[in-house]
């Protein structure tokens, strides 16, 4: 019989962290580990000194730039480019069709049995929300996924070094269909999101091929994996402490402060780069110019000094200060849609079930970046 390793809580090690090394450079050639809130906070928000362009391959290797990884005067122009097709107006508007999504997905989910929840709800909801955004077809659902999936699972390649050759081939095969789309959409336009980013027409003319295709990538790199965290985050909750599901069928109202207090306690999204554009000192500590930062978003969100009671999860707890969606300028282009989602999931889920149960629960270890691979769980 083969044994295996009992799985590492990553928030033993953020404590530890914390506590004891707070900007920790953990081995000579690795990047510092910032732990603590305020130190988090402070990467974040100055974005000057902490710069978002984060790779060191080659200018000419890196492809257009996103938002994320970009900063002003770049960063400022992409992002007010799309800002308005992520309004809270403009999100809410969605709400009805991601219900009927939500619903058509759980209601497929049958009762007693044991089902892997990644699979039939946490990953194709957000797939299915921002694919409708981008304009794709139903039927390439599916492969829309597997692209998405293969190019976010070597994004520290993508960041850091060269991407793997699925991680090419998915990029590369998405952005033939995504040319397709575009070429499609100025023959005919359409009034989804990239049908509207096809007719900008920004200072210097329309936004060029590269940069629609750079877009697409971004959504899915930033919306998909981090919201199916966000679900399956809140499973493993309604599992340890089933007097929440209670709580939420009891007041639906809940439901936002839930996906908050969600959001803090497993956060997704739990760590993001910078690198240094001087010599800093962050908490006493001095820290060279060009040095590479990881802010450990999960870790600040569970920092006692900000939080009562940080690894206790309280449902409506006010106020929420987490970084989980991050903070200044990159904050969250996406954080309605993923509050909403979130919410939408959760609500649906607690009208249409008794009870959720993880079936290993030990091997739902959160606190990584997106969340578990797979969630066995059955539904009563
Ligand atoms: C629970 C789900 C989500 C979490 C936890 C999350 C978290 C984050 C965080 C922490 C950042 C800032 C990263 C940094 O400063 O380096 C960010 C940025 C971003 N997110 Fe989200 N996100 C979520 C869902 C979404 C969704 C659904 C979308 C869009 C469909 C989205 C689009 C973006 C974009 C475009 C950025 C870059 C913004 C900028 O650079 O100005 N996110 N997200």
């Amino acid at each position: 019989m083969t044994e295996t390793a009992p799985a590492i809580n990553p928030y033993d090690g953020y404590r530890f962290l914390r506590d004891a090394q707070p900007i920790a450079k953990l081995d000579e050639n690795g990047p510092w580990q910032v732990s603590r809130h305020s130190d988090v906070h402070q990467v974040l928000r100055d974005h000057q000194t902490f710069s978002s362009v984060v790779s060191t391959r080659p200018v000419e290797d890196r492809g257009e730039p996103t938002m994320l990884f970009s900063d002003p005067p770049v960063h400022q122009r992409l992002r007010k480019l799309v800002s308005v097709a992520f309004k809270p107006s403009h999100i809410e508007r969605q709400a009805e069709r991601i219900e009927a999504r939500a619903r058509q997905l759980v209601s497929a989910i049958p009762k007693g049995e044991t089902i892997d929840l990644v699979n039939a709800l946490a990953a194709p909801l957000p797939v299915m929300v921002i694919a409708e955004m981008l304009g794709v077809e139903d039927g390439d659902m599916a492969t829309f996924k597997q692209w998405s999936d293969a190019i976010f699972s070597n994004i520290g390649e993508i960041l850091f070094g060269t991407p793997s050759p699925e991680a090419e081939q998915a990029a590369l095969e998405m952005n033939q269909y995504f040319l397709e789309q575009i070429a499609n959409i100025r023959r005919a336009p359409q009034s989804h999101l990239l049908g509207r980013l096809v007719e900008t027409t920004t200072d210097d003319g329309h936004l060029n091929d590269e940069e629609l295709l750079s877009f697409c990538r971004l959504l899915l790199i930033a919306g998909n994996e981090t919201t199916t965290g966000l679900i399956t985050a809140s499973a493993k909750i309604f599992h340890e402490l089933p007097q929440t599901f209670d709580a939420l069928q009891a007041n639906p109202n809940l439901g936002p402060t839930f996906v908050e207090e969600t959001l803090r306690y497993y956060s997704p999204f739990s760590a993001t780069a910078r690198r240094t554009t001087r010599d800093v000192t962050l908490s006493d500590v001095h820290i060279p110019k060009g040095e590479l930062i990881i802010p450990l978003i999960a870790s600040a969100n569970r920092d006692d000094r900000v939080f009562d009671q940080p690894d206790v999860f309280c449902i409506d707890r006010d106020p929420n200060p987490h970084l989980a969606l991050g903070f200044g300028i990159h904050f969250c282009l996406g954080a309605h849609l993923a509050r909403l989602e979130g919410k939408i999931a959760v609500q649906v889920l607690t009208e249409q079930f008794k009870r959720i149960r993880l079936t290993e629960p030990e091997a739902a270890v959160m606190g990584g970046l997106g969340g578990p691979k797979s969630l066995p769980v059955v539904f009563t």
